[in-house]
């Protein structure tokens, strides 16, 4: 039998999401809302400026702690060396635990820019902080940024400004806004998409949308929402092109690609909306209507 069918029947709840033998957890994606790339640094990376907004499409995880050794099974499957693995890793390197076993079922589509691998990560580090408390705060962040750039943000999920590789998250006020998410069938590595990637970077709409967010000011966001890596993951996946022109036909008040591709989203008026979109993107193999996420546990 196939091992993710017990997630629905592993219930084992003692309280508020704490258990002793193991809990369900769910790990959320995340779009950007704006991304803003502002150079390149020594150790090849390049620092970003982008306002995050975790959403609510989810990988399912059933874990049990204190298992003998870390077995991770995810349909459908990860990469033996996944980020999961490497938080899983890491973290019990810290707390003296014995293992981890985390089964997965993926709901998030991969190479979309959706952060599926830095989530299930997340929640596997914020399992076993909830499990061990081990970690001080900025030892857990300092963990996270090492395992992925999008870690940190998807411990807390949120809305939030992130700097640097993602490792300096600034909580933003929340803004209900109603999304509808789609992806082509191609999708866009990030590798690939960073080394396609060349100066001068476009124009930063960060600030703009950060300002908009804080006094709560729907319109005031929407002609900020961009992404700087747009122009190379095109050269790799051309259909977000025509992706982001429908969405806005549509009835999108904006549209934009969310972190490297190839997934795309639009903002609309309400979940109706959002809804009726959806309608018209049934050729693709993802599209779902979505709404951000505060309550991360
Ligand atoms: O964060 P992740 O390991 O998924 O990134 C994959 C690759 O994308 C990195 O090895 C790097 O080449 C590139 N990248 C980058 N700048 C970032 C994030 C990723 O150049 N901020």
């Amino acid at each position: 039998m196939n091992p993710l069918v017990s997630i629905d029947r592993k219930r084992d709840f003692y309280a508020g999401h704490v258990y002793n033998a193991g809990m369900d957890a769910k790990a959320y994606a995340k779009i950007n809302l704006t991304l803003d790339v502002l150079g390149k640094t020594a150790d090849g990376y390049h620092s970003l400026r982008s306002v995050m907004l975790a959403i609510d499409l989810a990988d399912e995880l059933a874990l049990t702690f204190d298992a003998p050794g870390i077995k991770i099974e995810a349909d459908p499957p990860l990469p033996e060396m996944s980020a999961a693995r490497r938080a899983a890793e890491g973290y019990l390197a810290r707390c003296g635990g014995k293992g981890l076993c985390a089964l997965i079922r993926r709901n998030i589509p991969p190479e979309a820019g959706l952060g599926g691998s830095s989530a299930d990560a997340a929640a596997i580090l914020r399992a076993l902080q909830n499990r061990y408390r081990a970690l001080a705060q900025d030892e857990l962040v300092s963990l996270a940024s090492r395992v992925g750039s999008d870690v940190p943000f998807l411990l807390n999920g949120g809305l939030a400004l992130c700097e640097g590789r993602g490792e300096i998250v600034t909580p933003l006020p929340p803004m209900e806004l109603h999304l509808l998410v789609v992806k082509p069938a191609r999708g866009a590595s990030t590798k690939e998409v960073f080394a396609r990637l060349r100066p001068p970077y476009a124009a930063g709409a960060t600030d703009g949308a950060c300002a908009a967010i804080r006094k709560g000011d729907f319109a005031g966001l929407l002609p900020h929402v961009g992404n700087a890596l747009t122009d190379a993951a095109r050269t790799l996946a051309p259909e977000i092109a025509g992706l982001l022109w429908r969405m806005r036909r549509c009835g999108a008040r904006a549209a934009s690609m969310t972190g490297s591709g190839s997934a795309v989203f639009g903002i609309f008026e309400d979940a109706a909306a959002a809804r009726r979109a959806a309608g018209a993107f049934g050729d693709l193999p993802f599209a779902r209507p979505c709404r951000g996420v505060y309550d991360v546990v």
